[in-house]
């Protein structure tokens, strides 16, 4: 998604911006501008990644000042063009505005700026607000923008800055995440903490309707209609060897290894193995609610869709508690019914998704009790909820999810035996699932170590252009998160499904030699996976299984095997995924694409 970093300061803006633009590649972004205010407003656009708008950079003159805005966008309105590229600039004042999100009412605002003579040369939202700030201004930004925001509706983290006010930049935010780094005679404002780290780690976040004004020494913090309001700044809970790649050549491959890290980090503290309890400080308030909860909704987009699928497994199995998983775009807008003692959950790596803050908003407001499983703290969905638990996983820069997805089922599944205990789960019992949690880092440690040999297995069938994902029970969302993982990185088309569902149509497609990825680890379902692995075979695919370790049996039927530890099958899904997230990064690797900057990708998406 969109990314902004801006700057006032003492230091030369243009490195500072382009370092800082860097960091929020991870984002996902089709083009990059940059305006720097020296003595006039300077803007340069590109069309690519922010290399190409460094070299556009080199040649051009005018960008030495200390004040300056930058941007990546990620096309919504208007293709990706240049001239839809921001900053977007008013000639009139010299004014230059980034912008994430979107105004929904643009067109009308258009219309009215038409009429009073400005000329547009985009086709983007955000191009209203340049014009609409200018038509505004009467000698002072912070009002003119206060005054702008004002007239719109939809939603926005802008930077704007004015040539007739060279010590000025004002900020401002409703729906997508602002940051202010507060340093020394300095101020960079980000997206996300990732372009703020290196520089300073107090920071503050803006609230919906701030407007802050920063000048080189002071902020100054407001609504939009003018009332002051005074921020909390924070000390940032970010080590830059997190969000750098060190010695892995992609973030993907980084986050991945880090999985045992992840998982103990995202644990630990939260299980009580001795009295079989598990301990989620974030919903004690809410204890007894959940205790008397009727139907538990789990509701996301992506990955954390298929996490919240698996969570609604064992929520049903383990708790016996009616659950559900909805896609959040179709739950907001399908007049749900939400009866009494409903708790919705909105499982999300961001918290910024549009789509799942919606869902959530619209659960609320309909009386259930809103629970989030986030990943990023005080993200605008954490803020959203009555209580929650987050992921604690680190900050996940590939755009791939691969830790946010284990870790998403590590809560998830917590929460399943949190109210498991809390309806008829025995103390022995749950001490059992936690005990087997507790294993599950250093099995995951044993499966990175097959990293070298599921890449050669990989590697066979890297030219297929088909892919199916099989499995079932537990593991059905898995191969959905299998084949999700494989297109977003490698573009090869591959379909998850429960694997009995093959039959029903897509078996069709099977030809020789099509892969056919099984996850047919020990479990309930083992015979009737092993049928399907049967049927795949019979018609001349290729089947490669995921399998429980001292599964001889296995390799008799298929070309290809990848053990996992055993371990109690509702908890197998943080195990089975791993051998497939390798497998798709190593396709992606095979056939010459970018891992961490995927075509097409936000990774994180703000709009609905
Ligand atoms: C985007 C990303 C996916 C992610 C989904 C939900 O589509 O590309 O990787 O799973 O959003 O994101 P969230 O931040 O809500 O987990």
């Amino acid at each position: 998604m969109c990314g902004i970093v801006a700057y006032i300061g003492q230091r030369p803006a243009k490195p500072l911006l382009l370092e800082g633009l860097k960091r929020l590649e991870y984002r996902g972004y089709d083009s990059a501008g940059i305006a720097v205010i020296n003595g006039k407003l300077n803007v340069a656009r590109s069309v690519g990644r922010v290399s190409m708008l460094e070299e556009k950079l080199e040649g051009l003159k005018g960008f030495e000042g200390s004040l300056g805005l930058c941007h990546t966008r990620w096309a919504t309105h208007g293709a990706v063009t240049e001239h839809n590229a921001h900053p977007h600039r008013d000639d009139r004042h010299g004014i230059a505005v980034v912008h994430n999100g979107i105004i929904e009412n643009y067109a009308a605002l258009k219309t009215w700026l038409q009429e009073r003579g400005h000329v547009f040369s985009s086709q983007t939202d955000t191009e209203v607000i340049a014009m609409l700030v200018s038509e505004l201004y009467e000698g002072d930004l912070e009002k003119a923008v206060q005054a702008a925001l004002r007239e719109v509706t939809g939603a926005y983290a802008i930077a704007v800055v004015c040539e007739k006010e060279p010590d000025v930049l004002v900020v401002a935010r409703k729906g997508s995440p602002l940051l202010v780094g507060v340093g020394n005679g300095e101020f960079i404002v980000a997206s996300d903490a990732a372009a703020i780290i290196s520089h300073t780690q107090q920071a503050f976040m803006l609230d919906d309707y701030n407007v802050v004004k920063l000048t080189r020494t002071e902020f100054k913090t407001t609504d939009i209609h003018n009332t002051p309001v005074t921020p909390k700044v924070q000390q940032l809970e970010l080590d830059l060897e997190q969000i750098e790649l060190g010695s892995y050549p992609h973030f993907m491959l980084k986050e991945i290894f880090e999985q045992p890290k992840s998982l103990r980090a995202c644990m630990s503290g939260r299980m009580d193995t001795r009295e079989g309890r598990v301990v989620l400080g974030g919903l004690n308030t809410f204890a007894k609610e959940l205790t008397r909860a009727r139907r538990v909704i789990l509701t996301a987009q992506g990955t954390a869709l298929h996490a919240a699928m698996i969570g609604r497994y064992l929520i049903e199995d383990l708790a016996k508690l009616p659950a559900q998983t909805e896609y959040a775009s179709e739950f907001r807008y399908r007049n749900p019914v939400i009866e009494e003692g409903t708790v919705v959950v909105a499982v999300s790596q961001s918290g910024e998704t549009a789509d799942t803050l919606a869902a959530l908003m619209e659960a609320k407001e309909r009386g259930a009790l809103a629970l989030g499983v986030i990943n990023v703290v005080g993200s605008s969905i954490a803020r959203e909820t009555d209580a929650g638990v987050y992921l604690r996983v680190g900050p996940e820069i590939g755009v791939a999810s691969t830790k946010a997805f284990t870790g998403q089922v590590a809560v998830a599944s917590l929460i399943g035996l949190f109210l498991a205990r809390r309806r008829m789960m025995s103390a022995g019992d749950c001490a059992d699932y936690l005990r087997a949690m507790e294993t599950i880092p250093e099995k995951i440690e044993k499966i990175l170590e097959q990293a070298p040999k599921i890449k050669r297995i990989t590697e066979k069938y890297v030219e297929r252009e088909n892919w199916l994902f099989l499995g079932r029970g537990y593991n059905y969302p898995t191969a959905l998160e299998g084949a999700l993982k494989l297109k977003e990185i490698s573009y090869i088309h591959a379909e998850g499904m429960p694997a009995a569902e093959m039959k029903h149509g897509p078996i069709a497609l099977i030809n020789e030699g099509m892969p056919a990825v099984f996850i047919a680890n020990k479990g309930r379902q083992y015979e009737k996976v092993m049928s399907n692995i049967q049927e795949v075979r019979s018609r001349g695919g290729h089947v490669i299984a995921v399998a429980t370790e001292g599964d001889e049996h296995i390799a008799k039927y298929v070309q290809d095997v990848m053990y996992i530890p055993d371990i109690p099958e509702p908890l197998s899904p943080m195990l089975a995924v791993v051998p497939l997230q390798l497998m798709a990064y190593y396709a992606a690797v095979a056939r010459g694409h970018d891992v961490d900057k995927p075509r097409n990708l936000a990774k994180s998406v703000t709009v609905e």
